[in-house]
């Protein structure tokens, strides 16, 4: 009976359980004592079964107690799970079986902890692609890359992150915005806009500095102007690339591949790029115009060092030309050659250091001033060594008396450890050296530095590049 009764409480309210619970603890008995106390009866069973009025009472109250328990234990049982949650395990569920308010709050929570589940998911998501991408490129930065690479690679990956199906970095030159780097599908792209078309998005961006996010339904009639006729954006967004208080260009990307528009976690994640683009940029710029300045030094004071040696003269001038040539035989890339250039033209700048009664005096030199001599590679590297970028250079310039049998200076590299421009500068250098007059002995011939040439070639030069050599002279 008591079990039945539970039963079909349990589809009642909680209200309703606690007043039926009440009315079995106490009412009823109470009742029921006071209407027997009126019978005949209940002063027969008052006087002579007192037991059995208790039984009836003990009865009420333990039914009360137990439905009172049930409405507490789910209460608990809901407070317990709500802790559980609360305290980080989002995976976990309240269990509901009935159908009263415990119940229904119970449900609530369990919706209210899946849709925070969710947006938490969504904010990892995020904060997932903002970390790669801020990790990418941030990389991409600090590494020796050229600033094209650098701004392809924040493109690409900006573009992956916010699903866009193409994107562009632009910078302003005279009077017109032009592409300097661009991704993905970008067919009928304008490469340049004139600042003065005032109906594009990406000028409008450039002159307000302001970001602008345009959807097909916001600005249909504006989407048209940055592609060429025939072409169409359905969605674009665009940040100018500002950098102390100046605007350099714009970043923008365009359609969405699911077709939705760009969102606002896009603008903000495009406009911190944006900023992070300009400064790369910028510092670029910066970069460019400090190293062709010393450059342009160095390279004076290296004809200045050759106007000081008159047995010199013209000497890099025409190391340069062998080493280009040389260069072209063996199909090396234009930043290989740019650099074969420039060391050529500095290789002996380090003899800016060398004392002029060594680098002047007629004859052979003593050993002491032969060491002396001899530091000049060392001398080179260490003035272009402060230029990152020059780097590679130095290197050159370091190791252009090196031998592949080991025997050179001043590293005693041996074959394995010299790069073919190395290899390259070394023989163009010594035949130069040859075939002029030295303050110690008078000029080879072109066919008696040609001999020489193949008399050391495999211990002194490397024999591939002697052997294109002769072959170009
Ligand atoms: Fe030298
Ligand atoms: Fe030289």
């Amino acid at each position: 009976m008591i079990r039945i009764a539970i039963k079909s409480l349990s589809q009642r309210g909680i209200l309703q359980k606690l007043t039926i619970s009440i009315l079995l603890m106490a009412i009823i008995p109470l009742v029921l004592i006071i209407y027997l106390l009126r019978t005949e009866v209940g002063e027969v069973l008052l006087k002579n079964n007192v037991k059995v009025t208790m039984f009836f009472m003990i009865c009420s109250i333990c039914t009360g107690y137990i439905l009172s328990r049930k409405i507490i234990v789910s209460v608990v049982r809901l407070a317990r799970d709500m802790q559980g949650i609360t305290h980080g395990n989002l995976s976990k569920r309240i269990k509901t079986s009935e159908n009263d308010e415990v119940d229904m709050l119970a449900r609530y929570f369990n919706q209210m902890t899946s849709e925070l589940e969710k947006n938490i998911e969504d904010l990892k998501e995020s904060k997932r692609v903002i970390q790669d991408v801020l990790l990418r490129i941030n990389s991409a930065m600090g590494s020796d890359k050229k600033i094209d690479s650098v701004l392809e690679l924040t493109l690409e990956t900006l573009s992956q992150a916010l699903n866009a199906s193409s994107g562009t970095i632009m910078v302003s030159k005279e009077d017109k915005i032009k592409i300097m780097v661009s991704c993905g599908a970008i067919s009928g792209i304008r490469r340049d806009i004139s600042l003065k078309e005032e109906k594009s998005i990406i000028v409008k961006a450039y002159k307000e500095q302001k970001t602008q996010n345009v959807s097909k339904a916001g600005g249909a009639e504006r989407l048209v102007f940055e592609k060429e006729a025939g072409f169409a954006y359905k969605s674009i967004l665009c940040a100018p690339l500002m950098c102390k208080g100046k605007v350099l260009g714009v970043i923008s990307l365009h359609d969405k591949k699911n077709w939705d528009n760009f969102s606002e976690d896009d603008v903000i994640l495009i406009e911190n790029l944006a900023s992070q683009t300009a400064i790369a940029i910028e510092n670029s710029r910066l970069n460019q115009h400090i190293e062709r300045t010393y450059v342009e030094t160095i390279s004076t004071l290296a004809l200045a060092v050759e106007a000081k040696d008159p047995y010199t003269r013209g000497h890099t001038k025409r190391v340069t030309n062998f080493v280009l040539r040389l260069a072209e035989e063996f199909s090396l890339d234009k930043d290989a050659k740019d650099m074969l250039k420039n060391a050529a033209l500095l290789h002996d700048i380090g003899k800016i250091g060398i004392k002029d009664e060594i680098l002047l005096k007629p004859g052979a030199l003593t050993t002491e001033k032969r060491k002396h001599m001899q530091l000049h590679p060392i001398i080179g590297e260490n003035i272009l060594k402060p230029i990152h970028s020059l780097n590679k250079i130095a290197y050159l310039v370091r190791h252009h008396h090196e031998r592949v049998d080991g025997e050179g200076y001043p590293g005693k590299l041996t074959k394995e450890y010299i790069s073919l421009p190395l290899k390259i500068l070394t023989v163009a250098d010594a035949y130069d050296a040859m075939t002029s007059d030295r303050p110690y002995r008078k000029a080879m011939t072109k066919d008696e530095a040609c001999q020489e040439l193949k008399k050391c070639s495999g211990t002194y030069f490397d024999s591939k590049v002697v052997d294109v050599f002769l072959k170009i002279l």
